[in-house]
């Protein structure tokens, strides 16, 4: 493949985005859950990820939405992140998430949590072989359980079971 660039999300890669999540995401309907807000107000710590095609055209290559907990001072979240089929185990999840560490390390951040499906076993073993732990019912008072059973069944709502994640930095 030809060189990846990084660069902060803009308003303008929202469409971009949406138009191809459900197809990235094997046809799971996806796009509901990243409205435009994610690329308007927190461009600083999302990032979508770009290589130049044949016609020397932008052609995104993945991105990752994130942002500064705004009730814990030390936290940083990722909220999604996706990368084209055609470009995974290139390592480009792994720069999405350097560079989103990298950015709220730089604002005092020192523990960056996420959640994902448990039927999402590629996106588990990529959260492990990123460095998280999954967490342990009752860790980190007061901040493991946002919602639902402790062991993060309907964690989002009935039928919407989640594994938690979290990473010092
Ligand atoms: C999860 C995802 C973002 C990973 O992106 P990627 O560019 O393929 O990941 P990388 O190539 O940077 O891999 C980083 C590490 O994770 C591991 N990894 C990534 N996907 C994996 C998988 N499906 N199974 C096992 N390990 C995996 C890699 O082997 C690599 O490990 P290493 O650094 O120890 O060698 C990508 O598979 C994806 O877009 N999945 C669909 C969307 C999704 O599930 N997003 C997460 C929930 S929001």
């Amino acid at each position: 493949m030809t060189e990846v660039t990084l660069r902060h999300a803009e308003a303008a890669d929202h469409a971009r985005v949406v138009a191809v999540v459900d197809g990235w995401w094997g046809g799971r309907p996806m796009a509901a859950m990243l409205p435009r807000l994610f690329f308007v107000h927190f461009g600083s710590t999302s990032f979508v990820a770009e290589t130049l095609d044949d016609e020397g055209a932008p052609r995104l290559l993945g991105f990752l939405c994130g942002f500064l907990s705004q009730t814990y001072a030390d936290e940083a979240y990722i909220h999604f992140v996706g990368v084209d089929p055609e470009a995974r185990i290139g390592g480009i999840g792994r720069m999405l998430y350097e560079r989103f560490f990298d950015a709220v390390r730089a604002e005092g951040r020192d523990v960056v949590r996420c959640v994902t499906s448990p039927v999402n076993t590629g996106s588990v073993a990529f959260h492990r072989a990123m460095g998280f732990a999954v967490e342990l019912p009752g860790e980190g008072p007061g901040r493991t359980s946002g919602g639902g059973s402790d062991d993060g069944q309907a964690y989002d709502g009935p039928g919407q079971d989640r594994v938690r994640f979290s990473k010092r930095l």
